[in-house]
């Protein structure tokens, strides 16, 4: 079956998941207190941006969060990425290893896979990129939406595509992760196509709980409520 998120096929899927996109602790911990996180994604930028050292920040992200925390690896030979990949499994259990979309990264997720560890397969742009991952048994396939809409493509129906291209073969395991999220709508949309997770800077996250009209309506609440005199406690 392709989701392990139930036996029937008619059976609704959980909730998409959401990991936030970022190296930065502190606002790791305020959105685990929200119920609302389910992993976390790095990336070699978002490590240097964070200023810390790649080993210590992936092993106090992985004591805040229990779901899948995406470490990078940094070299681009087979044997390179291995030896990497070694270390950074060795963090949590929770590690997933992140390696790009290229024949060493997918070699690497092949041997990955087969020993049981999780792969998210970065630098993805295109459906048939997405199939090569799937093959070589990646958890997660991260096509960039942003990044796409950034050089006159349109992001979205990579998406699409890859959801119905995935949906086509039971067989495959893999989760469509989408990212490089720039704004809800990229959520919205990437969960109307069916994607399982999405990876959400901080920002995107806080944007999806403002509406103009909820902060005119609360304001009228409060103001009628003053009015009463009352208290509930
Ligand atoms: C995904 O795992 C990447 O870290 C991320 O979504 C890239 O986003 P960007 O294009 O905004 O850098």
């Amino acid at each position: 079956m392709l989701y392990a998120y139930g036996e029937s096929p008619f059976a609704r899927k959980r909730a998409m998941k959401f990991f936030v996109d970022t190296a930065e602790i502190a606002e790791i911990r305020e959105l685990a207190a929200t119920g609302l996180l389910d992993g976390v994604t790095t990336n070699p930028s978002l490590i240097a941006k964070s200023g810390r050292k790649i080993l210590e920040v992936i092993a106090e992200i992985c004591e805040v969060v229990q779901g899948p925390v995406s470490a990078e690896v940094a070299a681009t030979e087979y044997k390179a990425m291995m030896a990497e990949a070694a270390v950074l499994k060795k963090i949590a259990s929770n590690v997933a290893i992140k390696v790009p979309l290229t024949p060493d990264g997918l070699k690497a997720c092949y041997a990955l896979s087969q020993e049981g560890t999780a792969v998210n397969v970065t630098l993805c742009f295109s459906a048939a990129q997405a199939l090569l991952a799937a093959k070589a048994g990646a958890a997660f396939i991260s096509p960039f939406i942003g990044r796409l809409d950034d050089i006159g493509h349109d992001g979205m129906s990579l998406i699409a595509d890859i959801v119905q291209i995935y949906a086509n073969y039971p067989a495959i395991k893999t989760e469509v992760l989408a990212a490089s999220i720039r704004h809800p709508i990229h959520l919205i949309e990437a969960a109307k196509m069916g994607a399982d997770v999405a990876t959400i800077p901080p920002n995107v996250i806080k944007q999806l709980y403002s509406h103009p009209l909820t902060d005119k309506g609360l304001a009228a609440f409060l103001k009628d409520w003053a009015a009463t005199g009352q208290s509930i406690v």
